[in-house]
This record gives structure tokens, sequence and C-alpha cells, in this order.
């Protein structure tokens, strides 16, 4: 018989996946069988919740919690404040420039607030801001119209306006190419700063888009202990394992080979060995998706190219990666 995943790793850290609408309700049981915590993946997002200043779409969110309630999961909440998929309104003045800082802070703030108002209680863990570090080049943060127009402390600001709306919610700053030594290097710069600066931030989620090569497990070891040497919860936020190689700009797969496989299994192995090694750090392990049927991956980097990343193939069916996670 099949082992329950989030049963499995029950004393370690919780299990969970993002889902969509079409997810929830099409692999019910395939969720409620192996996973503990839930992630919208666009669904809780500023432009879903909020696409025109006195209107809010809480309609899928609130699906998405009374889900995990009815099933004794918890829900990790993405995100607050993002360059992506904010909608354009809240960056204008009324006659089309840009808004000025008092009032996009005060946009920010009451976003946050009604936002975490209505989950509090229901959400455990919240990606307050995401992305906001530079890939390359000597600046940490990147330019993105929340740093133009307000300046460095916008990051500060949120998570100060999340903790006064639930006090009792972890918040964290995410971010991918998170064990690239360059970025982590800012990565843990920016967030030891805002400890210094006592800003409520509880923990760092390493989003883990990873694949069969890159990042090494040397370079995600490295990672985790320069996180948690912080004094800050880890959460791996978006694991996925891409079955590319960078040069490898296929498109006529119709299913993964089986060195794919095979090589995927192993990665999984020596991930989740390194996870549990680090459980008094890590303590939530969320996979970007839930089975091969879907993935944001699907197309990305490569138009019209299928990818198979996860630990259940499309029928949700435990592929050779699960085993050995199991293992
Ligand atoms: O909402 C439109 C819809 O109206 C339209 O019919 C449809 C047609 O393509 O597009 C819809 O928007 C898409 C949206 O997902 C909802 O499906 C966007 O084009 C598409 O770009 C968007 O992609 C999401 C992406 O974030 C956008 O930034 C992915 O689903 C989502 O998996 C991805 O998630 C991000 C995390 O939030 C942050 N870390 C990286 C991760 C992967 O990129």
């Amino acid at each position: 018989s099949i082992p329950s995943l989030h049963e499995v790793f029950k004393d370690q850290f919780r299990i969970g996946a993002a889902v969509n609408p079409g997810i929830l309700a099409g692999e019910r049981d395939l969720l409620v069988k192996h996973f503990n915590s839930l992630t919208a993946e666009n669904e809780m997002k500023f432009e879903s919740l909020h696409p025109e200043e006195n209107r809010y779409t809480f309609q899928h969110g609130d699906q998405l919690i009374a889900f995990a309630k009815e099933h004794g999961m918890g829900v990790r909440g993405h995100t607050l404040v993002w360059h992506n998929q904010t909608p354009d309104w809240v960056f204008r003045n009324a006659s089309g420039g840009d808004a000025d800082r008092v009032t996009l802070l005060a946009r920010m703030k009451e976003h946050i607030n009604t936002v975490v108002t209505r989950y509090k209680g229901d959400i455990y863990a919240w990606d307050v801001v995401n992305e906001a570090v530079s890939d390359s080049g000597p600046e940490v943060l990147r330019s993105s119209r929340w740093l133009d127009i307000v300046g460095d402390d916008f990051i500060a600001k949120a998570f100060q306006y999340a903790h006064e709306a639930d006090p009792d919610a972890l918040l964290f700053y995410n971010d991918y190419n998170e064990s690239v030594p360059e970025k982590r290097e800012k990565i843990y710069s920016l967030v030891k700063s805002l400890k210094e600066q006592e800003v409520p931030i509880h923990g760092v989620g390493l989003q883990a888009h990873w694949n069969l090569e890159l990042p090494s497990i040397d370079h995600i070891r490295q990672a985790i202990e320069r996180y948690a040497s912080l004094g800050l919860q880890l959460h791996i936020t978006e694991l996925d394992v891409s079955v590319f190689l960078h040069e490898d700009r296929r498109t006529d797969l119709t299913e993964p080979t089986s060195e794919m496989m095979e090589k995927q299994a192993e990665r999984y192995e020596q991930f989740f060995s390194l996870f549990r090694e680090y459980s008094a750090n890590v303590t939530s392990v969320t996979f970007w998706g839930a089975c091969d049927r879907y993935t944001w991956l699907d197309g990305f980097p490569v138009r019209g190219r299928k990818n198979w990343p996860f630990l259940f193939d499309g029928q949700g069916q435990p592929k050779e990666s699960f085993w050995k996670v199991i293992k």
C-alpha cells in the first residue's frame, strides 16, 4: 500500500502543495492523502484578491481555506508584496502618473491589513515580501515600482503591517536562486539587516525551483546553514525538480526518459535527506504543484515543452522519486 507523504514526515515538517481551483477540484484525494499544507498558486496574489482599489475578490481564496479546514490542513499565504501580478492602479495617481510614497504605503497597508485580517488564524505563515533581491550585479535589491516609489524600507513596512494585522502569523521573506552563493549572500544581508532593525520577520522561504544538476547539494546545504544562522525558521516554499538540463531545449518528449526519472529520484532522495538533517530549521516543505498533470514549468522556459517535476505522475500515481523520498 502507498504511505501518506505527510504522515511519514509528521515529526519533521509539514508537506505542502501549491494549488489552483482546477487542481483543488481535480486532485482532492491525492491532496488529502499526502499533503497537510496548501498554498494558492495565484489566487492570493495582489491582482487576484484586489483587482481595483475598492474591490476585493476573495472567492477562490476562501474556497482554498474552506477545503484546508475541512481536511485539517494548514495554509501558507502567498504573497502580499511582489513586483509581479500586482495591478497597475496600485502604483498610479489620479492623473495616471506615479503614486507618491505616502499614497503607495497607505495602499500597501490597507491591502495587507484587509487580507491578513480576513485570514487571521487560518494562515500559519505568509510570504510577506517575494523576490525583492536582485539576481546579479552589485545592488542588493532589484529595481521595482515598490522600491522606486517607496525606497528600501518598503520591505520593513510590509512586515510591520502584516504583524500588526496578525501577530501570530509567521512572516517570511521568500526568494528563488536562493542557493546561488552570490544571491544567497544578498538575501542573507537583507534579512540580517531586517533582524537588526527589529522588523518582525520569522523565516526565510527557499523557493527551490531546482533541476537534475543544479544547485549542487553543497550549495543547498550552505544556503540552509547561512539562513539558519540568523535564528529563523526555513520553509521550502516552491519545490519542483525540472527533468531538463539547462542546455536541453527538446520539445518532442511526450514522456520523461527513464534516465530522467532515475536522476530525479536520486536528487529528491538527497534533498529530503538534507531537509531531514536540518529539520530543526526546516519546518515546512511545499511543492509548487501536486502531480505531473500540471506544472507552471509546462512551457517554461521553452515554449510547448512538457515537464515532470513532482513525486506523482500525471495520473497521481507515485513515481520512483516518491519511493526514494519515502525511503
Ligand atoms: O489570469 C489570466 C487569465 O485571465 C488568462 O485567461 C490566462 C491565459 O494564459 O492567463 C492568466 O494568467 C496567468 C496566471 O498564471 C494564472 O493562470 C498568467 O498568464 C501566468 O503568467 C501566470 O503564471 C503564474 C506565475 O507565477 C506568474 O508570475 C504561475 O501560474 C505561477 O505558478 C507562478 O508562480 C511563481 C510564484 O508566485 C513566485 N515564484 C516563482 C513561481 C513560478 O514562476
